[in-house]
């Protein structure tokens, strides 16, 4: 029996009732149900401060943004909700990014993010679904040698697209984001098969 690919899914809001957590949860079924273990992860366990570069030099890489990194390192795979804010990623996304992209003492530069695979969705109240920001995550993960699957999904008008239970009322959209989840868990399948 192979090992299950190991994928980490979040979202780039925080707010409790965030549509982007739901869509990460979204996801994550479906790479479940396409063989992979995946770990749910929610960015308000890891309160950052905003990054600093005098905090870093007199204190090192904060406590959550530790974690975070250590969360990433111990999967190969991502699936995140990004969140459009002005048209562009969050900024609680980009923050926790910017501090994982540090490297702590004897840490391999980015070692959280290279070789990583990613499949990106995103959920808005309005008409583009957070379009615009996937454009902007995917860059800024594929500078850092995270591999972007070209594979997405945006939901629009996402306050009327979510079942009582969490899953999509439109079939189609459904389908669209488990076509992201599963590229991200079939490809990592054959890049570790043994
Ligand atoms: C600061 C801010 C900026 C926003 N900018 C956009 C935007 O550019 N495009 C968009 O579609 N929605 C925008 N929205 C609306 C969000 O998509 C909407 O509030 C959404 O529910 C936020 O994601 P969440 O439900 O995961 O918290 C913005 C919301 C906030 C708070």
């Amino acid at each position: 029996m192979p090992t299950p690919p190991r994928i980490l899914a979040f979202a780039g809001t925080t707010r409790t009732d965030a549509l982007n957590k739901k869509l990460a949860r979204v996801a994550a079924a479906a790479a479940r149900t396409a063989g992979a273990e995946v770990t749910e992860l929610d960015l308000r366990d890891f309160a950052m401060p905003l990054y600093d570069g005098d905090l870093e030099a007199t204190a090192g890489i904060p406590e959550p943004a530790r974690r975070f990194k250590a969360a990433l390192l111990d999967h190969q795979g991502l699936l995140i909700s990004t969140g459009e804010y002005n048209s562009s990623i969050t900024g609680v996304l980009k923050n926790a990014i910017d501090w994982a992209s540090r490297s702590g003492p004897g840490e391999a530069s980015l070692a959280c993010f290279k070789g990583k695979v990613a499949g990106l969705v995103s959920a808005s109240t309005g008409a583009l679904g957070g379009l615009r920001a996937l454009v902007h995550v995917r860059a800024i993960l594929g500078n850092i040698g995270v591999l972007v699957i070209p594979e997405q999904f945006a939901l629009p008008k996402a306050n009327e697209a979510f079942n009582p239970d969490g899953t999509l009322k439109d079939a189609k959209q459904q389908a669209s984001v488990a076509n992201v989840a599963g590229a991200v868990a079939r490809l990592l399948a054959k890049l570790h098969a043994t």
